[in-house]
Formats: C-alpha cells, sequence, structure tokens
C-alpha cells in the first residue's frame, strides 16, 4: 500500500471505488486497512469484531500465525509451477486432506464455484464411464435454495432469480426438488442420476439445518440408487459446525465431498474435490484441469489448514462456543429476534422485520463494532472466526441485544 492511498479517508476510499468497480456486491459502508485474529481495523484505526469471518473462508481468524509462517515459508521457496511439472508440496497436501475427510483422492481447484463445476463434471464422467448413462443424459439432482457459486453452470440450477435472471441460457442436466425431503429427492431420482449435490446445511439461504436423519437418509438413498452423494462443504466444512465436516454429525460418508474457503487459510483461495478412488479415477490427462490448482503455495497453506485441523481444537472450539451463541441467541428470542437455526459457530438469525432489514441491522451493529452481513430479508449470519474467545462471542452478543433494544 502507498502512502497516498494510506492517508485517504473512508468516505474518500468508498467514493473512488464507485466509477471503476462494478456493481455487483453492496458492501457495507466499512474500509479495512488490517486485521488480526477476530478483530478488524478500518483506515480511521476504528476496531470492529468480525463476525462473519469471510463467509467462513477465515475460520482460524485473520493472519493466523501458523498459516502466515506457512505461507511465508513458500513464499520464499517456490510459488507456482503450473501442473505441467510436479511440485513438493502437492503430494503430501493431498494425503493429508483426504486422510482428513476419510477419503481417497483429491482434486486441488482454487475457488469454491470451481470445486463445484469440477464435481459436477467428475459426477457426468462417472455416470457415463462407470454407471453407464446413455452418453449425455446424465442428471443431477440438486436442493431448492441451494447456493453453489455463480458460474453459468451453477446458476443454471439456482433458485434465485436475481442470481439467474439476464444470464440464460442455461445448462440443462438438473433437477431441483425440496431442501430437507427425502420423499421428494426418492422421486426425482432415476436411472440417469448421476448424483445428488446439496450443502449439509444450507449457508447463503439462512443456515438451514436440515432435520435429524435427512443426511443419512441421503446417503442411504444415494446408494439404494447406484448414485453418487455430493456433500458441497466449501461453507458448512472445515470445523465451523463443530466437526470436521458437517456430514459427521451424522457419521455420513459421502461419495464426493468439495472443500474450498477455509482451506485456503484466508489467504489464498484454495479448493478441492476430495472423492472416493472410483470416482476421480474416471478424470485422465488432458480432461479437466487448472493452470493454478495445486500451486505449490496453495498446497502449504492448505496443509497447514489440514494440520490445524488434525489436533481437533477448532472443531472442539466450535463446538463448545456454539453453546454459548446458541444459549445467547435463546434469550433474545421474542426480544427483536423471531427465530434462529444454529450448528456450531453458525447462525442465521431472524429479526423482526418490524426492527429493519438485516441490511439495516448490520449496519447498525456496523457502528457498534460488530460485522455481520444479511442474508435474506431481515435475517443475519453470524459466523465469528473459530479463534473468538468466550468474552467476545459474548460481547458480540451483548451489542446485538443493544441494537434490538434501541430499534434505530
Ligand atoms: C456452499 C457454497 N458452495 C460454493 C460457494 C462458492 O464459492 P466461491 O465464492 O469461492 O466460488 C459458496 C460461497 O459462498 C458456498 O457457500
Amino acid at each position: 500500500m502507498t502512502s497516498a492511498v494510506r492517508t485517504r479517508s473512508s468516505a474518500e476510499l468508498i467514493g473512488a471505488e464507485e466509477p471503476v468497480l462494478a456493481h455487483n456486491y453492496h458492501p457495507l459502508p466499512v474500509v479495512v486497512a488490517r486485521a488480526e485474529g477476530a478483530w478488524v481495523e478500518d483506515v480511521e484505526g476504528r476496531r470492529y469484531l468480525d463476525m462473519l469471518a469471510g463467509y467462513s473462508a477465515l475460520n482460524f481468524g485473520h493472519r493466523h500465525p501458523a498459516l502466515i509462517e506457512a505461507a511465508h515459508r513458500q513464499l520464499d521457496r517456490l510459488t507456482l509451477t503450473s501442473r505441467a511439472f510436479h511440485n513438493d508440496r502437492l503430494a503430501e497436501f493431498a494425503e493429508r486432506l483426504a486422510a482428513l475427510t476419510g477419503l481417497d483422492m483429491v482434486l486441488p481447484m482454487n475457488t469454491g464455484a470451481e470445486a463445484v463445476e469440477s464435481g459436477v463434471k467428475v459426477a457426468r464422467k462417472w455416470a457415463y464411464d462407470v454407471k453407464g448413462v446413455p452418453a449425455d443424459r446424465a442428471t443431477i439432482v440438486v436442493a431448492a435454495d441451494n447456493f453453489h457459486g455463480r458460474t453459468t453452470t451453477i446458476v443454471s440450477f439456482s433458485t434465485d432469480e436475481v442470481a439467474r435472471a439476464g444470464f440464460g441460457p442455461f445448462t440443462p442436466g438438473f433437477r431441483v426438488v425440496p431442501y430437507n425431503d427425502l420423499a421428494a429427492l426418492e422421486a426425482a431420482v432415476d436411472e440417469t442420476t448421476a448424483a445428488v449435490l446439496i450443502e449439509p446445511v444450507q449457508g447463503e439461504a439462512g443456515v438451514i439445518v436440515p432435520d435429524d436423519g435427512y443426511l443419512a437418509g441421503v446417503r442411504e438413498l444415494t446408494r439404494r440408487a447406484g448414485c453418487l452423494f455430493v456433500a458441497d462443504e466449501i461453507q458448512s466444512g472445515l470445523g465451523r459446525t463443530g466437526r470436521t465436516l458437517a456430514v459427521d454429525h451424522e457419521a455420513v460418508v459421502p461419495d464426493v465431498v468439495l472443500l474450498g474457503k477455509a482451506l485456503g487459510g484466508g489467504i489464498v483461495p484454495v479448493s478441492a474435490v476430495v472423492a472416493r478412488r472410483e470416482v476421480l479415477e474416471v478424470l485422465h490427462p488432458g480432461e479437466h484441469g487448472s493452470t493454478f490448482g495445486g500451486n505449490p503455495l496453495a498446497a502449504a497453506v492448505g496443509t497447514a489448514v489440514v494440520e490445524l485441523l488434525e489436533t481437533g481444537e477448532f472443531q472442539r472450539r466450535a463446538a463448545e462456543l456454539g453453546g454459548i451463541l446458541r444459549e445467547g441467541l435463546r434469550s433474545l428470542v421474542g426480544e427483536g429476534v423471531v427465530g434462529f437455526r444454529s450448528r456450531g459457530l453458525w447462525a442465521g438469525v431472524d429479526v423482526d422485520p418490524a426492527l429493519g432489514t438485516g441490511r439495516e441491522i448490520s449496519e447498525r451493529l456496523m457502528r457498534e463494532g460488530v460485522l455481520v452481513k444479511d442474508t435474506h430479508g431481515s435475517t443475519i449470519r453470524l459466523a465469528p472466526p473459530l479463534t473468538i474467545t468466550a468474552e467476545e462471542l459474548q460481547g458480540a452478543l451483548r451489542t446485538l441485544e443493544k441494537v434490538l433494544v434501541q430499534r434505530t
């Protein structure tokens, strides 16, 4: 950052973005300049507690020392090779990530959407090569209100009109059923079905936690139907819910797990398709790839992330602090909160619409030094770094109470 940039105020910097940045986001009016742990600081030096954690990309907080050190060490040695050559970091990353998830093989990519796209391609190829679905007939069953990313194929099976309108024509081959409805899923699956693709907890939809037994039911149904269970754990995975993966709550092992966000330690984009050998083995040289996927810097940071998760400490923290979050939110029901859903250190909170939209509540919280983001309507999402302390979390809950009581 040059000193010229550093001397510009928040208002000036927000204004300067207007003419030159595509308006595909509506950020809160805060300009972050530095961060550490669960705290960020704006250009004027005001501090905020980060209760969003980059939509779970910052599960280990900002600049976790072990992750920063791994990145620095790798920056000084080797950053990029492309997959034209081998690099000395990728094998360890893949081995340890596969072991962490209880699966066999890893396809490294970069962003979440890329992992989802890759999962769709792998499932289709598996359907043709292994299951024997006639060419170009494979279908994938997905859930309503899903969020899997923004590419043209992914928005083809979104049910959010804002995400779709103006972006057709869409990719065929998807069937949409209601979430958390095993009977509807059963009715949609047939001999053309390559996979069922769902989020074990629907994050963007407002942290929608399915009924107990749903994930085990999806596992059982897909096994019986001879199709793949693909779990998009890009937001729910890697400690957020109190377990390594959200499917672990029902002791379910999907055929394919999609990971992203926190896998990059809040430093670089790292995503992966992790799967059973029989599934990822359908890919042969030249059929799929990515220049940056599996680069040494990403592999080094990803390995350091896996190492943190191998200790179990973050999963435990999420589970314990999740209890505090749940109790705190329960005490606000009827006091401005009309309902909430939570799993681990992750909650969707429905605020009384009379008190404002989710956006308005988020802005009021921001003015009180707490950063959150709305999802839909009057729902806000809480997903602090898993490194947050109990006192910091209780402080955020008190601030939420204050904002709801103030009513403006
Ligand atoms: C469940 C899920 N899948 C996929 C994505 C897309 O990830 P990315 O924004 O890295 O492409 C997201 C992002 O929010 C997500 O929550």
